[in-house]
């Protein structure tokens, strides 16, 4: 089976030492860093924004995933591209001319990401998956890290790779939540592409030996 992009979620590093989280991750097997931006609306939580996500661009040797939990996105691309985004994810439920948003994310040279709250089908995605890179399935209610891994995620990855296999489409499958040793196999059998986990790789005695397991499943 292809190896799993793995995607480890600074929310639950120490904010005191984000400089040294972001240099164990380019030391590591990671493939991407994955950034939560929240903004106290669209989800009852506030995490950073643009100043911290330069900062991050300065000194990681990884792509950044960033995963807008944001109302009305489409203010702020240019923002983000310029703060060092590569991979730039809004979510489906906050994006309402969502077709134009994703355009808009590809002129700016980035990759497009979609984001789906647990109650949302992927079935409201099949219009615009030719221009997404990424479905990102969240696992538990965006908001939060530490929090339990919903069940139902499986079946939604299987129905969403059907889709993409029988279209002959690019588009990969990040799973963001509750993502831990136990789960990941299941998850990778199903179809995921990507794997994001926070409190099971930061809340670990050793991260990277976390991240390099993971990247073995
Ligand atoms: C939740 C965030 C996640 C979170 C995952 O709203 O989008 O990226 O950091 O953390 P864990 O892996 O702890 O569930
Ligand atoms: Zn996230």
């Amino acid at each position: 089976m292809k190896k799993p992009i793995i995607s480890p979620s600074i929310l639950s590093c120490n904010f005191l030492e984000i400089g040294n989280a972001i240099k164990m991750l380019n030391e590591s097997q990671a493939d991407w860093v994955h950034c939560d931006v929240m903004d106290g609306v669209f989800v009852p939580n506030i995490t950073f924004g643009m100043p911290i996500l330069q900062a991050i661009k300065k000194i990681s040797e990884k792509p950044l995933d960033v995963h807008l939990m944001i109302v009305q996105p489409e203010r702020y691309l240019e923002d983000f591209q310029k703060a060092g985004a590569d991979i730039l994810t809004v979510h489906y439920e906050a994006s309402t001319h969502l077709h134009r948003t994703l355009q808009s994310i590809k002129q700016l040279g980035m990759k497009t990401g979609i984001a789906i709250n647990p109650h949302t089908s992927v079935h409201l995605l099949y219009d615009v998956l030719e221009n997404t890179d990424l479905v990102c399935i969240m696992s538990v209610n965006p908001g939060f890290g530490g929090q339990s891994f919903i069940e139902k995620t499986y079946k939604k990855v299987e129905t969403l790779k059907k889709f993409i296999e029988d279209n002959q489409l690019h588009t990969l499958i990040e799973i963001d939540g509750g993502v831990n040793s136990n789960n990941a196999p299941k998850l990778l059998d199903y179809g995921a592409d990507v794997l994001v986990a926070g409190n099971f790789i930061f809340n670990s005695q050793n991260p990277q030996k976390v991240i390099e397991d993971l990247k073995k499943v």
